[in-house]
C-alpha cells in the first residue's frame, strides 16, 4: 500500500494502537501528524518517525477542546497544505482500571467519556472535513471497539455507549460526505495488547482472554494499523460507511 504524498493526522498517537497506526502510515509513505495529550509519548513517536526518514509533526492536543483541535488542524494546513487522512484513535480509558458498574458511575465520569471519545471525534471531523470537501478527497477512520457491536464486559456501559455513538455518527457522516469523495469507516479492535491494557489488567487476564479468542491470541497494534493503512489507501476507494472488526474472530457478525 502506497501513501506517498498523503498527509495523515492520528489522534492518540503517543501510545498503543494510535502509535502503531502512526508508524504504519509513515512506513507506507505518508507524512504523519501525531496529536495527543501525552508530551513524552509524543516526543518518542516523533523520534521514531524521524528515524524512518519521514516528514512528521507532533502537536500536543486535547481532542476534547475544540480550540486546541482547530489550532492543530490550522497548523497542519499551514505546514503541509492538506489533510488527506484523519484517524480518530484518542479515547477516555481512565475507567478501565476500576470496572465500575453503571450505578457506581457519576456524571463527571459520563462527561469524560462523552467529551474525549465522542466530542473529540466530532471536533476533529469538524475541523478537517471542510478542507477534504474542498479537495474532493479524504479518508476518515474512527477507532471504535467490539463493545460498540455487542454486549461489553461489566464496567464498560459508558464506554460502549460512546463507541456506539461514534459508529452511528460515522455511518451517517459517510452518507453525507460520499458525494464529496470523503470516505468514512470504523475499525473495531478486539483484545489488543497495549500499555493501557497491560497496566489495567491482572497478569492472568491474557491467558483467560486468549482461550476465548478463536485465533488463540490477543492482537497487536500492528493488526489494527494494517486495516487502517488499507482503508487510507487507493485500494479502498470503493469502501465507505463500514465498521470492520479486527479481533481474532472473537465476535463474528
Ligand atoms: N487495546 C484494546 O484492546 C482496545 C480494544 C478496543 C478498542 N480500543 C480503542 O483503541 C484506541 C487506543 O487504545 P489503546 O489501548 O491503544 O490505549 P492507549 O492508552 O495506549 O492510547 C490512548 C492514547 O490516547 C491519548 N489520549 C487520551 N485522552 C486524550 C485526549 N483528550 N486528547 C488526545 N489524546 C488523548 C492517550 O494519551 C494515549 O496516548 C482507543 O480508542 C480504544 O478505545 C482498544
Amino acid at each position: 500500500m502506497n501513501l506517498k504524498g498523503r498527509v495523515a493526522i492520528v489522534t492518540g498517537a503517543a501510545s498503543g494502537i494510535g502509535r502503531g497506526i502512526a508508524l504504519a502510515l509513515g512506513r507506507a509513505g505518508a507524512s504523519v501528524v501525531c496529536a495527543d495529550i501525552d508530551p513524552l509519548g509524543l516526543t518518542e513517536v516523533a523520534a521514531e518517525l524521524h528515524a524512518l526518514g519521514l516528514r512528521s509533526l507532533a502537536v500536543r492536543t486535547d481532542v476534547s477542546k475544540a480550540s486546541e483541535v482547530t489550532a492543530m488542524v490550522e497548523q497542519v494546513l499551514r505546514d503541509f497544505g492538506t489533510v488527506d487522512v484523519l484517524v480518530n484513535d484518542a479515547a477516555y480509558l481512565g475507567f478501565s482500571r476500576e470496572h465500575k458498574p453503571f450505578l457506581e458511575t457519576d456524571e463527571a465520569e459520563w462527561d469524560l467519556h462523552i467529551n474525549v471519545t465522542l466530542k473529540g471525534t466530532l471536533h476533529c471531523c469538524k475541523a478537517v472535513v471542510p478542507s477534504m470537501v474542498a479537495q474532493k478527497r479524504g479518508r476518515i477512520i474512527n477507532i471504535t471497539s467490539d463493545a460498540a457491536k455487542a454486549m461489553a464486559p461489566r464496567g464498560e456501559a459508558l464506554y460502549s455507549a460512546v463507541k456506539s455513538a461514534v459508529a452511528a455518527f460515522s455511518r451517517t457522516l459517510a452518507g453525507e460526505l460520499a458525494r464529496h469523495h470523503v470516505l468514512v469507516n470504523c475499525v473495531a479492535p478486539g483484545f489488543i495488547i497495549t500499555p493501557t491494557v497491560l497496566k489495567t489488567r491482572r497478569p492472568e487476564w491474557r491467558e483467560k482472554v486468549e482461550a476465548m479468542i478463536p485465533l488463540r491470541s490477543a492482537g497487536d497494534p500492528e493488526d489494527i494499523a494494517g486495516m487502517v493503512v488499507f482503508l487510507a489507501s487507493d485500494e479502498a476507494k470503493h469502501i465507505t460507511g463500514q465498521h470492520y472488526s479486527v479481533n481474532g474472530g472473537t465476535l463474528m457478525l
